[in-house]
């Protein structure tokens, strides 16, 4: 069991900005991860699409 699942997330701004391309991530229970990469890699479009602030275009996520 995960705490954090995604596959294949992908969103698109504005019908034509890519800001994620097809991201997986399994965060198992009680482990840590760190998001990094360089301004507009679309870390805070990752980080809202898993805590729902935001819907992706396409993938899934889930979370405990
Ligand atoms: N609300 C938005 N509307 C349009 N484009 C956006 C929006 N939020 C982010 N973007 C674009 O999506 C890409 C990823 O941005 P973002 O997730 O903020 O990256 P990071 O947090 O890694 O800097 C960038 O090209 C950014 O300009
Ligand atoms: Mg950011």
């Amino acid at each position: 069991m995960f705490a954090i699942e995604a596959r294949d997330l992908v969103k698109v701004y504005s019908g034509n900005v890519v800001a994620l391309n097809g991201v997986d991530l399994r965060v198992e229970e009680g482990a840590s991860h760190a998001i990094l990469g360089p301004n507009g890699a679309g870390k805070t479009t990752f980080i809202r699409i898993i805590t729902t602030q935001i819907k992706p275009t396409s993938g899934s996520q889930r979370q405990r």
